[in-house]
């Protein structure tokens, strides 16, 4: 990681010299430690606050330059109220607050800051929180850029090193390492999404999933001949077509009790979808790179998981393949026996996510009879036709998982919406060949895709996610201005941590 930034608390009083930070909420003047030291500064509160239009919204930012009375150089007093409207739910406050503050510094070019936090209300879970949203709001994907940005030109610091005075320093250093850990899992999907194909392709996938070892995960990586060996036909027919040769990547983390059945967790790995022989057009295929979002957001969860060691049995199955097209690409029209058995039609060589799925579901309910499985799939546009980016879709057989992982969405503002599924859909993919087609036409799209996977989860309680619109290509939010914002580790993260944690 090119960037480096430091969080770290401490504890009061302390007069540091450099960038002080202090909040102010809603019309209100600072108080508690940020009141006394503003009141250091003798400045009038009411004048220079109306002067200059604050108000204490967040966003909005005091910068006073080189302030009598005080050590620091610098005294930024930034919003603390409530956020604009419509903005993620309250729960995602503090996170946006990191974000923001991250935000500031960074346009001003400020490398060091100390930020006093002493209100009753910046618990630790919300220090933590903030922290994250620090983190979150920090990442930078510029590996490629051999021109760093020149002195002057650029509007973000290499480093950043923040430290956050709090009350209660031991309960905040806890609960930031513990958050940390969701962090970190959010920004390896993000390194993985936003990487080329060129530079990441099936192999090097599993190899960055094998470099987890060192945490405590297991992991296994099945080759082509042994996918072979099991008959996972329809991930192969998906990877015939491309030099890059097929991987099944599973990581184990056995955090919970011995025996305990694992919860399951399959993610879609193209590496890069150029929609094989029924091609995509070319305007945006560049974004086809992001098409294993899926298998990012698994493997960032597995690596959280074992990183903040949770009490749990965890499996994480990933399907690696590359869609292109060759003399020996798979062909509309070509039928092939899925693992279970299953014939599939392959009508459309676009459709190709849920063939990697049906194996991948099918594998992983057949060896680890799983609690339950979710996958994770950027798995149709018409998705992102419905929903946008703010929701990723949900399809479920289990009213219990569909409702928790709903919850586990507005908790962390990786939000997901209830699409129906039923025979009316299932009906549409039948196949005049063979015993389902994998691809139903226009009508209802990402439902159609859901019943396909549906085909191949033999009755396990099972959630698919389908995160085409939400993985990628991502709008800036205070925590996040990468392309790839890492959709669905902390949803999962928490998914656990709420419900099925030991
Ligand atoms: N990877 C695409 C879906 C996608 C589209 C993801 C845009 C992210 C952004 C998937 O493999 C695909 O091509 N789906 C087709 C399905 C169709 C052929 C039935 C689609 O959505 O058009
Ligand atoms: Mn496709
Ligand atoms: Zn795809």
């Amino acid at each position: 990681m090119p960037h480096t930034l430091t969080v770290t608390t401490a504890a009061f009083p302390l007069a540091p010299t450099g960038t002080l930070v202090i909040y102010a909420g809603d019309g209100a003047a600072p108080a508690g430690k940020g009141g006394e030291i503003w009141a250091a500064t003798g400045l009038d509160w009411k004048k220079l606050s109306s002067a200059a239009g604050f108000s204490g919204r967040q966003g909005q930012v005091l910068d006073i330059l080189a302030p009598s009375g005080l050590a620091a150089d610098r005294l930024l007093v930034l919003g603390a109220g409530k956020p604009a409207e419509g903005d993620n739910p309250p729960a995602n406050a503090w996170a946006d607050r990191g974000g923001s503050l991250a935000g500031k510094l960074m346009g001003l070019r400020i490398a060091e800051a100390a930020v006093v936090l002493d209100s009753a209300e910046a618990t630790p879970a919300r220090v933590a929180e903030l922290a994250a949203g620090v983190r979150l709001r920090h990442y930078r994907f510029d590996r490629y850029k051999s021109q760093k940005p020149k002195n002057g030109e650029s509007s973000e610091p290499e480093a950043l090193a923040v430290t956050l005075y709090v009350t209660d320093s031991k309960g905040s250093e806890a609960a930031i390492a513990d958050r940390t850990a969701v962090v970190e899992g959010t920004l390896m999907a993000r390194d993985l999404v936003n990487e080329p194909a060129n530079v990441l392709g099936t192999e090097e996938f599993a190899a960055h999933a094998e470099a987890l070892a060192p945490l405590g995960l297991e992991v296994e990586v099945l080759d082509e001949k042994q996918l072979r060996k099991l008959g996972l036909n329809a991930l192969l027919s998906v990877a015939q077509g491309s030099a890059r040769p097929p991987r099944l990547v599973v990581m184990h983390w056995n955090g919970g009790g011995k025996g305990t059945r694992p919860v399951a967790f399959v993610g879609k790995g193209v590496v890069f979808d150029s929609g094989g022989v029924s091609i995509k057009p070319a305007a945006g295929m560049e974004d086809m790179k992001g098409d294993m979002g899926g298998a990012a957001a698994v493997t960032g969860l597995m690596r959280t998981l074992a990183a903040r060691k949770a009490r749990i049995n965890a499996v994480g199955v990933i399907g690696l393949v590359e869609n292109m097209v060759s003399g020996t690409a798979m062909r509309p029209g070509d039928i092939v026996r899925a693992m279970s058995g299953t014939t599939i039609e392959i009508n459309n060589t676009d459709a190709e996510g849920r063939l990697v799925l049906a194996d991948a579901l099918w594998y992983t309910q057949s060896r680890f009879k799983p609690r339950f499985m979710v996958d994770l799939a950027t798995l149709t546009g018409a998705i992102g036709v419905a929903l946008g980016q703010d929701h990723a879709g949900l399809f479920s057989n289990d009213e219990e998982l569909a409702g928790r992982l709903l919850t586990a969405g507005l908790a962390t503002g990786e939000k997901l919406w209830r699409m129906p599924m039923g025979p009316a859909y299932d009906k549409l993919i039948e196949s005049r060949f063979a015993d389902i087609k994998n691809s139903a036409g226009r009508q209802a799209g990402s439902i159609t895709a859901a019943q396909f996977l549906a085909r191949f989860v033999n009755d396990v309680p099972w959630a698919h996610l389908d995160i085409a619109g939400t993985a990628m290509g991502a709008s800036s939010s205070e925590v996040n201005t990468s392309w790839a914002p890492g959709y669905g580790v902390a949803l999962l993260d928490r998914l656990v941590r709420d419900n099925y944690e030991a």
